[in-house]
């Protein structure tokens, strides 16, 4: 496997954790503040108690100016409610509008002594002879923003990383196509030359009374058939194909049958099926037919030239697109199943990557092509059904009909 798979996980990982860490730190060290803050803000309210305790058993004289002043007064931004146990006395800091009806003034007030019931124990003030009053309050509004701004400012990064990345894998994806697409289309541009020129040296060799029993001039056919068939797969992918409703059977056995001619006879085909045999299936042939070569060299290469390779045409349940749950049409699974070495549970997704080997002298291109002439270009699936070390694997070709 190329080692760049390897890498770009590790660099995920690294970049995963270092967000997490900054997040974490980000949360501990707010609320670490938070808690000072708090610290505080209890600190001033029993304050604010005692001096409330203070003026109402002292006589008014310039002290209690000095402590109405600069302790009670000072205090503008914890919301305070004042009670004697069962009625409000007084209230401080609420954040009601000026002009609100009274009515809806004692209802607000109602619900925030709920909430500060929950909040905090409320301070209790010892007047003289024997009466309590209570001061219930809340956190102030800066200590409530405080502990919700981080969660706040990590959602909004976080959203904006998210975005970030799909905007930057989707360019890739569309470079990635365009580099697959540029590359085909060169490639069938530039043998388009040499095969005219065989296909015009086969025809002088036809012509000659020299040359024409020769074997040489059958084979060479063969060979121009072969780059034909080249020619037009890249010529293919490099353009947008075109689909058409064949024949699924014949076209399946048609393939199968120009590649068992060119593998080792120790390979055993068979193709079963319920479906009719007129079933059609929207297809463009010559990329099909690399579809399905690419999966059997693969099971020839797996199965070390000797073993049985079956292909099971069916019809499979009709999936609904989960964002519109619109039906996406009757589709057909084509399961290929070999009798090979299998392949490791961890890299049953990894082998469609291009680059992807175990071979010598393999490119690892062979199942990222065939995936991609699939998903992209007949809109289907191919995946990995079933595979166990050393028995062998199914691989399911979803078309659509
Ligand atoms: N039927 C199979 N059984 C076991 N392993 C498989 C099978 N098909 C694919 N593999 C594994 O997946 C890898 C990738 O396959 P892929 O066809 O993409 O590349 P390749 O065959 O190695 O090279 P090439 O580009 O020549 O096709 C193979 O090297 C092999 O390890
Ligand atoms: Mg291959």
């Amino acid at each position: 496997m190329l080692p760049i798979y390897n890498q770009k996980s590790r660099i995920k990982l690294v970049v995963a954790a270092l967000a997490l860490l900054i997040a974490a730190a980000t949360l501990v060290y707010t609320n670490v503040l938070v808690r000072r803050v708090s610290e505080r803000e209890q600190q001033q309210i029993r304050l604010y108690a005692r001096a409330q305790a203070f003026i109402i058993n002292t006589e008014v004289n310039s002290n209690t100016n000095f402590v109405f002043e600069e302790i009670i007064n000072a205090n503008t931004t914890i919301p305070i409610i004042l009670t004697d146990g069962d009625n409000v006395l007084g209230a401080k800091n609420m954040g009601l509008p000026p002009h609100l009806p009274a009515a809806d003034s004692v209802r607000r007030m109602k619900a925030e002594l709920t909430l500060m019931k929950q909040e905090h124990a409320p301070i209790v003030v010892t007047l003289g002879a024997g009466y309590k009053n209570y001061i219930y309050y809340r956190d102030s509004q800066l200590l409530r923003q405080l502990r919700t701004y981080p969660l706040v400012q990590l959602g909004v990064v976080a959203a904006l990383a998210l975005l970030a990345y799909f905007a930057f894998s989707y360019s890739r994806r569309a470079e990635q196509n365009r580099v697959w697409v540029g590359l085909a289309k060169e490639t069938a541009h530039q043998l388009g030359t040499p095969l005219s020129s065989l296909v015009g040296w086969q025809e002088y060799l036809r012509a000659s009374d020299r040359f024409r029993e020769e074997p040489i001039v059958e084979e060479l056919g063969k060979d121009i058939r072969r780059l034909e068939i080249i020619t037009e797969r890249f010529s293919n992918i490099g353009s947008n194909p075109v689909l058409n409703d064949e024949n699924l059977l014949l076209t399946t056995r048609n393939a199968i049958a120009y590649l068992e001619s060119r593998v080792s006879k120790k390979v055993k085909f068979s193709i079963e099926t319920d479906l009719p045999t007129d079933t059609p299936a929207r297809l463009n042939v010559p990329l099909f037919d690399w579809v399905i070569e690419n999966i059997c060299k693969n099971a020839v290469d797996a199965m070390q030239g000797r073993g049985s390779i079956t292909l099971h045409l069916r019809r499979v349940r009709v999936r609904r697109s989960w964002l519109t749950r619109r039906a996406t049409g009757p589709q057909l699974a084509i399961d290929i199943t070999d009798t090979g070495s299998g392949i490791a549970k961890n890299k049953l997704e990894s082998v469609f990557l291009p680059g992807f080997t175990t071979k010598k002298r393999g490119w690892g291109l062979g199942l990222a092509l065939a995936r991609r002439i699939i998903q992209n270009y007949h809109g289907g699936k191919l995946f990995i059904k079933w595979s166990e070390l050393g028995r062998g694997t199914t691989f399911r070709l979803v078309l659509n009909q």
